[in-house]
């Protein structure tokens, strides 16, 4: 029995912000921001929209398009470091806002690597035969954990939210494999120190901006493209593939720089990569399901197709998935 993608849904949020917008908030310009990430605009989230709302829109378009309605879910996955609340899971809220009666539902925190580390929770209750329907989400509004007067970070981060539905069937198509990986002597290099329960909520944590993002931006890209390249040649060699048999790597979003070092060390041309960061920053756990429903909408993924995913994020936090499409 194989884990396989039957539905793929996103949603972003109206607003965009330009790059243009961002020369008036802090001291950047279009040109640097173009020449370091590749991104031209993101999108936020409305001022009453958070992560539950965007990511059971995704949901929905997912479900819609595997033909599976939501009383027949048994799981619910979301993959957010950005969810409603502390606690509970933006899973059971999903879970109740879509009225998935029987499913259990909770959240998976892996940050960028957040839908990858979800997927293969998916994958493996799937497997196991512990039911047959789940509904992966990654969704973030991470607009909110972001510190708007530090252009080290502002200019590189969005909201939004994908989904897939992941379904049992015969051998044959479906997830191949996932391999995941973590270490958290990185920790610092990336991360919120406030407000959890090392740091908790008071006015001297907010005065020293503690809520928000904290990111060495060069020393995480250097890991984050070893490191992406490496769980992408474990994958295909794992599965006895080379870089020629992929006909899409659906990559993390996290700016095009990275994507297209990476690309090119695996020897993956332009046609064979997916790159849609210049349009939505980096969201996060939901770059991966919007690129993939993006791709599958337009028609990129055929059945039979090899569709390569590498994620990197804090923790440090890196996975892949090697599946074929259904
Ligand atoms: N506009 C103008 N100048 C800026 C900006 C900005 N928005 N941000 C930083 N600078 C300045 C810095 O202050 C510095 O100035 P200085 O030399 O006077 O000190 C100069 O630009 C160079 O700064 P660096 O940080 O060395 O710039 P770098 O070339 O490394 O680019 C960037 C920064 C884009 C963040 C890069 O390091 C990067 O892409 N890192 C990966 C980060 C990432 O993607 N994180 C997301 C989470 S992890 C993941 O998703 C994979």
């Amino acid at each position: 029995m194989r884990a396989r993608i039957t539905g793929t849904g996103s949603y972003m949020p109206e607003k965009i912000l330009t790059n243009l917008d961002l020369e008036k908030m802090v001291d950047t310009n279009n040109e640097w921001i173009m020449a370091r990430t590749g991104i031209e605009e993101r999108r936020i989230a409305a001022d009453d929209e958070c992560t539950s709302d965007m990511a059971v829109i995704a949901a929905e378009r997912a479900m819609e398009m595997a033909g599976v309605s939501a009383d027949q879910i048994d799981l619910i996955i979301v993959g957010t470091i950005t969810g409603d609340y502390p606690w509970p899971a933006t899973a059971c809220i999903v879970q109740a806002k879509i009225g998935a009666k029987k499913a259990f539902a909770y959240d998976v925190s892996a940050a960028c690597s957040g839908f990858l580390y979800a997927l293969s929770c998916a994958n493996d209750y799937i497997r196991c035969g512990h039911g047959t329907k789940v509904l992966v989400i990654g969704a973030e509004t991470l607009s909110r954990s972001i510190d708007w007067t530090d252009r080290n970070t502002c200019v590189l981060f969005g909201d939004g939210a994908g989904a897939v539905v992941v379904e049992a069937g015969e051998d044959g198509a479906g997830i191949l494999s996932c391999h995941l990986h973590s270490d958290g002597n990185y920790l610092e290099l990336l991360y919120q120190p406030g407000f959890g329960a090392k740091h908790p909520a008071s006015t001297a944590g907010v005065d020293s901006r503690l809520q928000f993002l904290k990111m060495q931006g060069n020393e995480v890209f250097k890991v984050a493209v070893r490191s992406l390249t490496e769980v992408s040649i474990e994958a295909l060699e794992a599965n006895g593939f080379t870089h020629a048999d992929v006909k899409l790597f659906v990559p993390h979003q996290a700016n095009r720089r990275i994507l297209e070092a990476t690309a090119k060390r695996l020897h993956l041309t332009d046609e064979q990569t997916y790159i849609n960061v210049h349009k939505y920053g980096n969201t996060s756990s939901a770059t991966i399901p919007v690129a993939l429903d993006e791709a599958n909408r337009q028609g990129l993924i055929a059945s039979g197709d090899l569709v390569l995913s590498a994620a990197f994020g804090g923790g440090f936090t890196w996975a892949s998935t090697l599946l074929r499409w259904a």
